[in-house]
């Protein structure tokens, strides 16, 4: 099985970025240790990671190759239509995924305009939040 890793605006910052929030694993240590799960598991993942939404779309429209996607969309998650857009026209089960917890957070992150075209959603539990969603394509 061949899962698709998205990470989307600012999670390249990751380990400097709000570490209170984030955490202090940058996104090379966090896709490493993300890899050797999968591996345990029998999934092939691949990473990508953009800060354009653009190349994100781009990205999720030629994923049909793949059996499954895993998507962290940043603050897209809050207001990119054409992310939702482009999502809902991937038929393969996209778990969407966040570090922090955003309904704890402030008010505009209450929203996800994403999540609803996704399979489910996992928020909150930090790199776990990426190992359950994988998790999800074993059972
Ligand atoms: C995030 C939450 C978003 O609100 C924020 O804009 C991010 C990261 C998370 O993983 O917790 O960039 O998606």
């Amino acid at each position: 099985m061949k899962i698709l890793i998205i990470n989307g605006p600012n999670l390249n910052a990751l380990g400097k970025r709000e570490p209170e929030i984030y955490g202090d694993l940058t996104l090379e240590a966090m896709n490493d240790q993300l890899k050797i799960f999968a591996e345990a598991r029998n999934l092939e993942v691949e990473f990508f990671q953009s800060n354009f939404e653009g190349e994100i779309i781009n990205k999720i429209q030629a994923a049909d190759n793949f059996n499954g996607l895993i998507i962290n969309p940043g603050a897209l998650t809050h207001y990119s239509l054409a992310l939702r857009d482009a999502l809902a026209s991937l038929n393969i089960p996209k778990i969407e995924v966040h570090l922090s917890n955003i309904f704890a957070r402030e008010d505009f992150r209450h929203q996800s305009v994403t999540a609803s075209v996704c399979s489910g959603q996992i928020s909150g539990l930090g790199i776990k939040s990426y190992g359950l969603a994988l998790d999800f394509f074993t059972l």
